[in-house]
């Protein structure tokens, strides 16, 4: 046997040297839920260890993720119902809790880079991420546009370094962007959604917030997961619209198109370990079907192999702190 593909996997530190993919805190987004109130914590029955945190705790929490290396963090508001309505005017509520939470991070630590989200869900009283014609119950896409941009510019002024259209309007990264360059945002990022599927992994997302849909679902926005040519030809609008990072949502089952998106296009790529990827390693460590640590590690640096620049993960804290060690 001339060819011996184990000489180059015996000591750890040739394995080391061959690595082909690297795993590092830089590269972590944190998602974290915001809600009203104060010094309090309440946990998200279906992401354990996750919770909702008042923005002194959301603060705290940045604080900490920072000193572990994780710079980047995706804030989701959960609005109280009595705000909620059937045109998510409170998504643009410069004194909402969304814009307080932003101004709140970036006032403390001006270094953490802050992503708003972008979407009428958690301030609709409908629950979905457009406005709804009330007749015939039709996502009305133009019409939300308008109420994007504002959202947008809302995050933009409380000090949003990062926006992500989570939404799937079309045409929506550049009406945004478009938006922010007429009140000199221009350097704004924006990280498109870009391919996000109509999954049945958002279900613990949509428990934290309380942001499932009234009636209906989301399939006539969000993408069929058994698509992927499609995703490229989204990737291609919001790269002429002008994104600045493309975003895969979920990410496990959707490794293929993160690797897809990373062949075809010159931005870098994002993935999203959205709320169910959690759960279900979470419930598997808890049983002790699995190791925690190891198939944290393990996945998150399956996420790089595959093509992903950027992990948007509630892994994020977690990971960093295994990396340190
Ligand atoms: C809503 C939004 C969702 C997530 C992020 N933004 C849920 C949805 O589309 O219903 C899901 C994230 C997760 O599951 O972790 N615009």
């Amino acid at each position: 046997m001339l060819s011996r593909p184990r000489r180059n996997r015996r000591h750890e530190v040739i394995r080391s040297m061959v690595r082909e993919s690297h795993l590092s805190a830089a590269h972590l987004i944190a998602p974290l839920f915001v809600i009203e109130g104060k010094d309090s914590r309440i946990p998200i029955k279906s992401m354990p260890g996750q919770n909702r945190l008042t923005i002194d705790q959301l603060v705290k929490e940045s604080r900490e993720l920072f000193a572990l290396g994780v710079k980047c963090v995706s804030l989701f508001p959960a609005i109280d119902d009595k705000f909620k309505t059937p045109d998510a005017r409170e998504a643009f509520n410069p004194e909402g809790l969304n814009a307080r939470a932003i101004r709140a991070v970036k006032e403390a630590l001006p270094d953490m880079m802050v992503m708003g989200d972008i979407a009428l869900d958690p301030y609709s009283s409908d629950g979905h991420d457009g406005l709804v014609d009330s007749k015939t119950g039709e996502i009305l896409n133009d019409a939300t546009l308008e109420v994007l941009a504002k959202q947008a510019l809302c995050e933009a002024r409380a000090g949003a370094d990062i926006i992500g259209p989570s939404d799937m309007m079309d045409g929506r990264i550049g009406f945004i962007r478009k938006a922010l360059d007429q009140e000199n945002f221009h350097n704004t990022l924006i990280m498109s959604y870009c391919a996000k599927y109509a999954s049945g992994y958002y279900g613990p997302f949509r428990e934290a917030l309380d942001s499932a849909p009234k009636k209906g679902d989301k399939k006539t926005y969000q993408m069929d997961p058994a698509n992927s040519t499609e995703a490229l030809r989204e990737a291609k609008l919001d790269e002429a619209e002008g994104a600045d990072i493309l975003m895969v949502k979920p990410g496990l089952p959707y490794l293929d198109i993160i690797y897809r998106l990373k062949q075809a296009s010159h931005l870098p790529i994002a993935a999203y370990n959205v709320s169910g990827e959690y759960a279900m390693v979470k419930a598997a460590a808890q049983n002790g079907w699995i190791d925690n640590d190891k198939v944290i590690l393990e996945t998150l640096t399956c996420f790089r192999r595959a093509g992903a620049d950027v992990i948007l993960t509630y892994f994020a804290k977690e990971a960093a702190i295994l990396l340190d060690q």
